[in-house]
């Protein structure tokens, strides 16, 4: 993809003395007394503002937090936290700037932090006056916020629209190689996880990928749709119904092109959905009318887990059973575990699969850890994110 990279930018010493408005993806977690729980992106965050204040730029940074209504900033909304959290892994003061939307005093070499910029009113609607105003505090703009670059907002895409400069960060570019790299261009066998509670929400994916992987293992409730469509009987499991005939083709699809969908061969039971509740290993021909399927079953997780271990790329998003409770997790560690051992190139994304790696320590064994939720599962839908659209039009346009 034509993109402008601002460490090329950087490079060149073309952001020296420049105003450098980079728009990131701070949105992290925080517990109900506002300590944030989880700083990856913060952390994920740093390389860029790093680079514009080594490169001697005035620079000005921003992000959302929730999903503030615009106009109207609460206590709640603010980014306070992200500041302290950011001037201590800088190791130096990052003061934050509220109503910046008119002008921000910063000198090069200087960096600030601009309030929750989804209560600017106009955001999430790409308003062109907000837009242009955001696009006149600069005079380079850098998306790096990999994790709303499926958001195409005045933050994020009108403001690539009219900055003299629209480049991508160091995170967005790592971000869209590493897919990329994953997808494009795999190195075979190209092995994807797709687990979650539902079918519907990850049928676009399960299609796209149907035409390209080489295994497509599903978990969770979308595996006991697609256990339904061979035939078996789930009991009282999670499931759509009413997506059968999807699950068939997503099935015929992949035996076609001859891949295929592994279909489990043994689960784990219970009788109710409780962290306590009797777990039962059983042949997955054998599940009871009154039985709830929260795991695979040993066989079928070390059958996994030696396709795993074969695959030249692995792409995951979500665990193949309710992990969380330490009776139905040994599927899910199975499958991390083999990840970790593979020598495939692997990539995962989301909020449960980022959970289930940081259960299982495997952090490092991982190829690449996408920082996106959404904006990760519609890279792997097929779809092109628009921060890639508004910033390889404004690379064509140079
Ligand atoms: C995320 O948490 O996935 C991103 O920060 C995007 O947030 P949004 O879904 O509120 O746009």
């Amino acid at each position: 993809m034509n993109i402008l990279r601002f460490s090329d930018l950087c490079a060149q010493g073309r952001a020296r003395g420049q105003r450098v408005f980079i728009r990131a993806d701070l949105n992290v977690p925080q517990d109900d007394a506002g300590h944030i729980t989880e700083d990856t992106r913060i952390r994920a965050s740093l390389p860029c503002i790093r680079m514009a204040l080594d490169a001697g730029a005035a620079v000005m940074v921003t992000s959302h937090l929730g999903r503030p209504t615009e106009g109207e900033f609460k206590p709640e909304d603010s980014l306070a936290p992200v500041a302290a959290r950011l001037s201590e892994l800088l190791g130096r003061e990052v003061p934050l700037r509220s109503h910046w939307v008119d002008g921000v005093q910063v000198a090069p070499g200087q960096v600030v932090l601009l309030e929750n910029c989804r209560v600017n009113k106009g955001e999430k609607k790409n308003n062109p006056e907000l837009a242009q105003k955001l696009a006149a505090l600069c005079d380079i703009f850098v998306h790096d916020a990999f994790g709303t670059a499926h958001r195409a907002e005045a933050s994020t895409y009108g403001i690539a629209q009219y900055a003299k400069t629209a480049c991508a960060g160091p995170l967005l570019a790592a971000e869209i190689d590493a897919i990329s790299q994953a997808l494009a261009n795999p190195k075979r066998p190209l092995a994807a996880i797709v687990a979650g509670s539902k079918v519907s929400t990850k049928l676009t994916i399960l299609k796209s990928l149907a035409a390209n992987v080489d295994q497509l293992i599903v978990g969770g409730g979308i595996a006991n749709t697609f256990m339904l469509a061979a035939g078996l009987k789930i009991g009282k499991s999670l499931a759509e119904p009413n997506l059968l005939a999807e699950a068939k083709a997503v099935i015929e699809a992949m035996k076609a092109r001859g891949a295929e969908v592994p279909i489990p061969t043994d689960v784990v039971v219970a009788k109710t959905f409780a962290a306590d509740a009797q777990a039962t290993v059983k042949a997955a021909t054998e599940v009871a009318d009154d039985d709830l399927i929260l795991d695979i079953g040993p066989q079928t997780a070390a059958r996994l887990a030696t396709q795993l271990k074969a695959a030249g790329t692995i792409v995951w998003n979500g665990p193949v059973g309710v992990f969380e409770f330490e009776a139905f997790s040994h599927g899910t560690e199975t499958i991390a575990r083999a990840i970790a051992e593979s020598s495939a190139f692997s990539i995962a994304g989301g909020g449960d699969t980022l959970a289930a790696i940081a259960k299982y320590g495997i952090e490092k064994e991982v190829g690449y850890i996408s920082t996106g939720g959404g904006a990760f599962l519609e890279v792997l839908e097929g779809k092109t994110l628009p921060a890639f659209t508004i910033l390889s039009e404004r690379a064509g346009s140079l």
